[in-house]
Formats: structure tokens, C-alpha cells, sequence
């Protein structure tokens, strides 16, 4: 089974704090203070309306650093993405939306984390996620069945403390709020996207030991997987590597891959890869290294 899309509850320990930062901003709704004025109503007409600003000088140092730690520690392990873009802090009340869309260039993956209110008021503000039965419309067509919206679209609830990572390439956006006017009541999210993949290692061994080993395996798997057809997506493999330096059979952690010519084989290149990066033999250390390896497509 394809793992493109998270959904991950409970994700920050200390989500609270950040939402009691942004809570007291708007404690008091005539209240003049200078950092209530950071606020862009974003809007692209059939297309976009939000408030945003950016997250990086919104929240207390201390807890923002913490927050951005975690995410970051989790895009490594799970998705061998390095890094961030520069996080957006968003609301959304009445009429506030997006509309599908697809963000290609922006990162290979991206990220809605919920900070709105536990007990929601509004209606709306799902994430939503074309499905893969509707990107592939007629290969899973069976005229016996009836199709309605929610066979179509997946839509994802903006729980507190919720993180939800997806494929940005899948026609995306978020259903229009309904209900509020507040802030304080509005649907309220940190988003961007996961980018920078490259091997992200935890454990003894450096960047610079299992460098020559990967790419070598790399190129012979490239080499191995020409006429399997075109695919374009990301593949991340978690590779257990002992102390004796040998690696374990990988694991597919994220997956986005898609064959774009529909002449490819899936199974057997997915096969391939499981095969071409088990049992690869990396330097000797004291302790074992797990190395989160994404292999990029296009
Ligand atoms: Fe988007």
C-alpha cells in the first residue's frame, strides 16, 4: 500500500502553548497592541481567501524553535527531507477557503499542523485530497456503482494537534469555513512544506562513510530500472544498518511514485528497489545507523 498521506494526532506536546500565544493576541477584540497587525487577507479571486502571516515571529522563541525541531526530526526520519520552506501561521473564518490545486515546485511534500480551537465552532476547513479512485477515473470505473462527493474527495478534519502531510502534487485545497467571524474560533493552521531530500542518518556513521555506498547502489539501480517506463514521485527507504556495517532489507516509509507513460511495471520496481537496497555492506562503527534514504523521480 502506498504511504503518501499522514494524519498524525497529538503531534507537539506542547500545541497548547502555541495556541494560547496566538489566543492572546486576540484576547481582547479592542485591544490596540502593535502585533495584532500582522495579518494579509489573502485573496486570489476563485482561488484563495485566508489570513496569513508569517509563523518565524509569531510565537515565543523557546516553543517555536521546539515546535520546528520536532516537525523537522519527523520530516527526516519518515520523509529523508532535510528541511523546511519558511512556515505559514493561517486562519480561516467565514467564506475563507482554497480551492483545488496543486503545488509542484514548492517541496515534495507538504504539511498542515492544526492549532485551531479543541472545541470547534465552525463548520468546514477540512483538508481535502482528491482520491486516488478519482485521479484514476476510468481505469477504476464500474458502471453498477453510484459516486457521490465523498467518493471523490477525502476530506480531513482540522483537529487540534493535528498534523497532516501529503503529496502536493494530488489536487488538494480546504473546504469553505462556515459559522465564524472570531479569530478565536477560526480554523487556525501552521502549513508549508517538507523539502531539501537527501540521506538523513541518525546513529554512528557520518554522511561521508555511507556516501560512497549509496551512490554506487543508486547507480546501479538506475541503471537497472531503465525501459520499467517514467515515473515521477519520491521513495523513501529506511535502511537499518548493524554495527558490522551490514544493512537489514529496507523499508518503504513514504511513497508518492506514480508511473506517467502507463506503460510501467509498479510492482516490479518497487520489487527492485527492496532488492537492490538490502544487504549493502557500509564501514564498521560502534553502534548502528539508521539512514532514511529518498529517491527521487522525475
Ligand atoms: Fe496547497
Amino acid at each position: 500500500m502506498k504511504q503518501a498521506v499522514w494524519v498524525k494526532d497529538g503531534f507537539f506536546p506542547q500545541a497548547a502553548a502555541l495556541r494560547s500565544a496566538f489566543q492572546e493576541r486576540f484576547a481582547d477584540p479592542r485591544a490596540t497592541r502593535s502585533d495584532r497587525f500582522v495579518w494579509d487577507y489573502w485573496h486570489v479571486p476563485d482561488q484563495y481567501t485566508l489570513v496569513r502571516t508569517p509563523a518565524d515571529h509569531f510565537f515565543p522563541t523557546v516553543l517555536y524553535r521546539n515546535f520546528l525541531r520536532r516537525l523537522t526530526a519527523w520530516g527526516r526520519s519518515t520523509l529523508g527531507c532535510a528541511a523546511l520552506t519558511p512556515p505559514w501561521l493561517s486562519y480561516y473564518v467565514e467564506g475563507c477557503e482554497q480551492k483545488l490545486h496543486s503545488d509542484l515546485p514548492h517541496g515534495p511534500w507538504a504539511y498542515v499542523f492544526s492549532l485551531s480551537p479543541r472545541r470547534k465552532k465552525f463548520q468546514g476547513g477540512e483538508t481535502m485530497l482528491l482520491r486516488p479512485q478519482t485521479l484514476a477515473y476510468w481505469q477504476n470505473f464500474q458502471d453498477a456503482q453510484d459516486r457521490e462527493y465523498q467518493s471523490f474527495v477525502r476530506r480531513i478534519p482540522a483537529l487540534f494537534n493535528r498534523l497532516v502531510v501529503f503529496d502536493p502534487r494530488i489536487p488538494h485545497g480546504v473546504t469553505p469555513v462556515r459559522g465564524t467571524h472570531d479569530p478565536r474560533e477560526a480554523r487556525l493552521v501552521v502549513h508549508g512544506w517538507f523539502t531539501d531530500p537527501k540521506p538523513c542518518l541518525e546513529g554512528a556513521l557520518s554522511a561521508a562513510k555511507v556516501a560512497p555506498v549509496l551512490d554506487e547502489a543508486v547507480g546501479r539501480f538506475v541503471e537497472e530500472i531503465r525501459g520499467l517506463g517514467q515515473w515521477h514521485g519520491i521513495l523513501s527507504l529506511s535502511l537499518r544498518v548493524g554495527a558490522s556495517g551490514l544493512s537489514a532489507k529496507p523499508l518503504i516509509l513514504a511513497d508518492s511514485l506514480v508511473n506517467t507513460d502507463a506503460r510501467g511495471e509498479e510492482r516490479r520496481l518497487r520489487a527492485l528497489v527492496l532488492a537492490r537496497f538490502a544487504g549493502l555492506r557500509f564501514p564498521k562503527a560502534k553502534a548502528p545507523t539508521k539512514i532514511t534514504l529518498p529517491l527521487l523521480f522525475r
